[in-house]
């Protein structure tokens, strides 16, 4: 009787674990409908709080996404901090002293664990908080499929290698994005996030003052704009900030592309999109800019294709404790023999 009690459960283990824990799991957009339900408010609830305080909070997070799945993927490696085993992207090029929302983050993990305990990933964190500040800034809802689980590691020099420069030409955008499995058309739709959020004044000293060591302005940059800009970014003022979107700099709408066609894109990146000749990039920059729907709904699927960047499913990686560290290791002992440390450090072997 027992035994045989026994048998249906290990089978109904094997067989109700099989398709979620295999490796070849997808994601899902009602991933935590059983095991979490409220997971989506809950996260929702702490960024809202958060924003009131500070309302470049959504740019912020959706910042933090891009620069997450961009690095090995969407698996919360960025919110590694450094250790004895890990050298943190967070101190990488385009991440030091520039990626926020660190914090908001482990108040949102605190918040899901204290409703749902061990279930929701660090990396769904990061996506649902990028879904969540996309809709309170007024962008679109991105139905995001979840259930991705989080690195072990982090990758600096990838960080540095992965991440584009806002000093990018056109092509080179292009295959930064290809890397990633990305298109003209990502590159395009996901370019419309600078519609909020801010920039240092560092990278556009040289728009502004001393193109390409042409001792003039960006020829690609209105000059009335670049007046304004250089009223805020005066040439020893690196650290200011600037709005990326001088009329709405809160809010999640087209405006970046209507800037591009009167050459007010802040970064000469964004520029690049609509002002290198005979691009295949304008013709998309005018229809994003006489169409929100068109913008929303192509910016809610390459954030969707971006999401599914290298993500860990299944039993790979882990659903870590706390977002900054990877949980305890089994430390490998020797050939054979595998002990794990315990909450208590003591080592005990299996
Ligand atoms: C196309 C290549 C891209 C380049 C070269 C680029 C570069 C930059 C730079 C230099 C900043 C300012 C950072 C600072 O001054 O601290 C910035 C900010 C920002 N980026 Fe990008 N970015 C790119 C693509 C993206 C994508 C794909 C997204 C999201 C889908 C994104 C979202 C943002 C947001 C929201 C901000 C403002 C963040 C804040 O205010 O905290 N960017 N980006
Ligand atoms: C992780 O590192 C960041 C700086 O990158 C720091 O602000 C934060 O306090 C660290 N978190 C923990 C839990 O040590
Ligand atoms: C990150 O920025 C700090 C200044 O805030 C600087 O001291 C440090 O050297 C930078 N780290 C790297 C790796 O560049
Ligand atoms: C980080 O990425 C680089 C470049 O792809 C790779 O050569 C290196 O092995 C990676 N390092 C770690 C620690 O994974
Ligand atoms: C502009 O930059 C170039 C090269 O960096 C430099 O030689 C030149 O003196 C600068 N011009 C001005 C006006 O600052």
């Amino acid at each position: 009787m027992k035994m045989r009690f026994l048998c249906v459960v290990v089978t109904a283990l094997v067989v109700l674990g099989g398709l979620p824990f295999s490796s070849d799991a997808q994601l899902d957009p009602f991933f935590y409908q059983w095991t979490c339900p409220p997971v989506r408010h809950v996260v929702f609830q702490v960024v809202e709080r958060a924003s009131q305080k500070d309302p470049r909070l959504p740019a912020s997070l959706v910042r933090l996404f891009f620069h997450d799945c961009f690095v090995q993927g969407c698996d919360a490696s960025i919110l590694l901090n450094n250790t004895a085993t890990i050298v943190s992207e967070q101190q990488a090029l385009p991440n030091n002293n520039s990626i926020r929302g660190l914090d908001v983050v482990n108040d949102i993990k605190t918040a899901v664990e204290n409703v749902c305990p061990g279930v929701v990933s660090c990396a769904d964190i990061l996506t649902i908080a990028a879904e969540v500040s996309s809709i309170l800034a007024g962008g679109p809802f991105i139905k995001f499929p979840l259930g991705r689980r989080d690195s072990l590691t982090a990758n600096r020099t990838l960080a540095n290698q992965n991440l584009p420069s806002p000093f990018s030409t056109l092509d080179q955008l292009k295959a930064a994005f290809a890397v990633q499995r990305l298109d003209t058309a990502d590159l395009v739709a996901l370019s419309g996030a600078h519609t909020f959020g801010r920039a240092h004044c560092f990278f556009i000293l040289s728009r502004l003052y001393n193109f390409s060591g042409t001792g003039r302005p960006d020829p690609t940059l209105d000059p009335a704009y670049a007046q304004q800009l250089r009223n805020i970014c005066p040439q020893g003022g690196p650290n200011n900030l600037v709005n990326f979107d001088p009329n709405t700099p809160d809010r999640f709408d087209k405006n970046y592309y209507s800037n591009l066609q009167v050459k007010r894109g802040l970064l000469q990146s964004d520029q690049e999109l609509f002002s290198t000749p005979g691009a295949d990039t304008i013709a998309l920059v005018n229809r994003f800019s006489a169409d929100q729907n068109a913008f929303f709904s192509s910016f809610a699927k390459s954030m969707i294709k971006m999401g599914n960047i290298g993500v860990l499913t299944g039993n790979r990686g882990e659903i870590r404790k706390q977002c900054n560290f990877i949980n305890r290791r089994s430390v490998e002992v020797d050939m054979g023999t595998v002990a794990s440390e315990s909450e208590e450090g003591m080592v005990s072997s299996i």
